[in-house]
C-alpha cells in the first residue's frame, strides 16, 4: 500500500479561520434566486416567499456569508429597482446573463433572509454603469439608522433597524472584458478608491474588497492588482480572486490537482499584494477574499448570445459527481491552509446555478454531493489551522506537472479541544496509509473518521436518489502514543476527528 505521513504539532499555529472562509454567493443569475431561495408558490414558502427547503439545506451547509446580487450581474445594477413595494418594482433587461429581472427579489427581501438562514450579506456595489454616489447611497440606505433620506426610506419601506452590511465588494470582475462597464487597471483602481472613501465615510466601520483578476490565467493577472493596489491599497481591506475548476476530457488527475493550482494562485496573489506594500512603504497587510471559487463545468455553455431572454433560465445546473466533490474537499483543504491571508471565501453559488443545492421547481429540494464536504468542512474546520507538511508519494499530472497525491491540513479548536484532520487521496487506484503523529497532544485518544468515496466516481445526486452519494462513518481507532494510521481509501475526502477520550458527545461532533 501507499504510505505517506504527516505530523500534527500543536506550536505549528498557522491563525484562526475566520468564519467568512466558508461563505457562498447567491447572484441574480439563473435559477438561484427565482425558484432557488425564492418561491412564494411553493409549498414551503414563508410569508416573505423563501422556499423553507431550501433554508433548512442553507442552514445545515454553513455559510456566515452571502455575498449578493453579484457577478457580473451587479455591473449594470440598479439597487434602488429592488426596495419598496413589489408591484411598483420595473421589469428590466439584465444585460449579463441575457435574462428579464422582474426585482421581486431585492436587498429589502435578502437581507432579512440572510438573518433567517444565519449568514451576513456581502453586498457588492455597481462599478460598471454606476459609481460614487450610488454606492454611496445604498450604504446610507442599508446602514444608517434613521433621520436621513435613505435611511428613512428604508424605514418607510418597512425595515426599522439598519441592516447592518459590513462587508463589500466594490465592483466586479472589472478586468474582464466581458464585464458591462469593463474598466483599465488604473481606471478601476481610481474609481475603487474614490467609492470606497465616500461609502467609508457613510459607516466607517465597513469592511472593502477590491477587485482582483477574474482568474489567473488572464493575461492582466498580477499586474491588475499591482496597479489597482497602487489606487486603493489604504482603502481596500481585501483583494478578490476568483477561481473555477473543471475536468477538460478524461484527464482527470490533472482536474484532481485542482488545489495546487489553488495554491500557486494564492500564493501569488499574497506575493503582489505584499510587493505594493513594500513599494508603498504600507503598514497595513493586505488580505485576500476569494470571493468566486468552485467547480464549474464552464465549457458546455455556448455564451451569452445563445440565450434567449426569459425569467429565471436553467443556467449551469451542473450535477456534481463523487469526484467533483473530491476537488471542492481538497479546495477547502488549500483555503484553510492560506488562513493567515485569505479571511474569506465564497462558494459560487448556492443553489442551482454552479450549487451545492439543487432544486424542482414546485418539488424537491436535494443535496449535490459537493455539498457533503462543505458542509462537514464549515461546521468542524473552525479554530486554529496548524502547518501540517505531509510526506507523501507523487503522482504525474499533464497540466501540473508532478503534485503529492495526499493533501491535508489540520484544525485545531481550542474550546472543546478536538484536532481536526482533513485529508485528501488524489491517487484513484491505490488506498494511502496515512500515519499520523499528534503526540503533542497527548490527551487526544480517539479517531473518529467521516469519509466521502465511491466505487464510481462519477456517480452523482438527483431528484429521485438524493443520497445516493454521502459521507460513511468509518470504524474509530484508538491512538497510541500519540500515534495512529488511517487507511484512505482510492480517490477520497477524508475528515478525522481526533477527540480527547473524556469529551461528551455532541461537543466533540462524535
Ligand atoms: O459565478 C458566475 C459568474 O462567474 C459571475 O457572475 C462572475 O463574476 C464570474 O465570471
Amino acid at each position: 500500500m501507499n504510505q505517506a505521513a504527516i505530523t500534527v504539532d500543536s506550536g505549528f499555529r498557522v491563525a484562526e479561520v475566520d468564519p467568512r472562509l466558508f461563505g457562498s454567493f447567491v447572484e441574480h443569475l439563473g435559477r438561484c434566486v427565482y425558484e432557488g431561495i425564492y418561491e412564494p408558490s411553493h409549498p414551503s414558502a414563508d410569508a416573505a416567499g423563501f422556499r423553507g427547503d431550501v433554508a433548512e439545506l442553507v442552514r445545515e451547509l454553513g455559510v456566515p456569508v452571502l455575498r449578493y446580487p453579484g457577478g457580473n450581474f451587479v455591473s449594470a445594477y440598479t439597487w434602488e429597482d429592488g426596495i419598496g413595494p413589489v408591484d411598483e418594482r420595473p421589469v428590466r433587461l439584465d444585460l449579463a446573463w441575457r435574462s428579464l429581472e422582474t426585482n421581486r427579489v431585492g436587498v429589502d427581501e435578502f437581507a432579512p433572509w440572510c438573518q433567517t438562514v444565519g449568514s451576513a450579506p456581502m453586498m457588492a456595489v455597481n462599478l460598471g454603469t454606476r459609481g460614487v454616489d450610488e454606492a454611496r447611497a445604498l450604504v446610507e440606505y442599508c446602514n444608517v439608522p434613521s433621520g436621513t433620506a435613505w435611511s428613512d426610506l428604508r424605514r418607510r419601506n418597512g425595515a426599522a433597524d439598519p441592516y447592518d452590511i459590513k462587508l463589500w465588494c466594490l465592483g466586479n470582475e472589472m478586468d474582464g472584458p466581458w464585464q458591462i462597464g469593463h474598466k483599465s487597471a488604473r481606471e478601476y483602481g481610481r474609481l475603487a478608491a474614490s467609492t470606497g472613501i465616500a461609502m467609508r465615510r457613510v459607516d466607517p466601520t465597513i469592511e472593502l474588497v477590491a477587485c482582483g483578476s477574474s482568474y489567473m490565467s488572464m493575461p492582466t493577472f498580477s499586474t491588475w492588482e499591482r496597479t489597482v493596489l497602487e489606487e486603493c491599497y489604504q482603502v481596500a481591506d481585501y483583494v478578490s480572486m476568483h477561481s473555477y475548476y473543471e475536468q477538460r476530457g478524461d484527464d482527470r488527475d490533472s482536474f484532481l490537482g485542482s488545489a495546487v493550482q489553488l495554491d500557486r494562485f494564492i500564493d501569488s496573489c499574497v506575493a503582489t499584494c505584499d510587493h505594493v506594500r513594500a513599494v508603498g512603504r504600507h503598514t497595513k497587510r493586505m488580505n485576500l477574499a476569494l470571493d468566486e471559487w468552485n467547480v464549474w463545468y464552464q465549457r458546455r455553455f455556448r455564451g451569452e448570445e445563445s440565450m434567449r431572454m426569459v425569467e429565471a433560465p436553467h443556467l449551469f445546473e451542473d450535477a456534481y459527481n463523487v469526484t467533483d466533490a473530491i476537488v471542492v474537499g481538497d479546495l477547502l483543504i488549500t483555503m484553510m491552509r492560506h488562513a493567515d491571508r485569505l479571511h474569506i471565501g465564497c462558494l459560487a453559488q448556492l443553489v442551482n446555478a454552479i450549487a451545492p443545492i439543487q432544486t424542482v421547481t414546485g418539488g424537491a429540494a436535494w443535496r449535490q454531493t459537493t455539498f457533503h464536504p462543505f458542509a462537514l468542512t464549515s461546521r468542524y474546520g473552525r479554530g486554529t489551522v496548524l502547518r501540517v507538511e505531509p510526506k507523501a508519494p507523487v503522482m504525474d499530472t499533464s497540466w501540473l506537472g508532478e503534485i503529492p497525491a495526499l493533501d491535508a491540513t489540520a484544525v485545531h479548536d481550542e474550546e472543546t479541544g478536538v484536532v481536526t484532520v482533513f485529508a485528501v487521496n488524489r491517487n484513484r487506484h491505490e488506498p494511502v496509509n496515512l500515519a499520523v503523529d499528534v503526540r503533542s497532544f497527548p490527551e487526544l485518544v480517539i479517531a473518529s473518521t467521516v469519509a466521502l468515496f465511491d466505487d464510481d466516481p462519477d456517480a452523482f445526486n438527483s431528484a429521485a436518489r438524493p443520497d445516493r452519494v454521502a459521507p460513511r462513518t468509518l470504524d474509530e481507532t484508538k491512538v497510541e502514543d500519540g500515534r495512529f494510521d488511517a487507511v484512505l481509501p482510492p480517490l477520497s475526502w477524508n475528515m478525522i476527528r481526533l477527540l480527547p477520550e473524556q469529551a461528551p458527545t455532541g461537543q466533540t461532533g462524535r
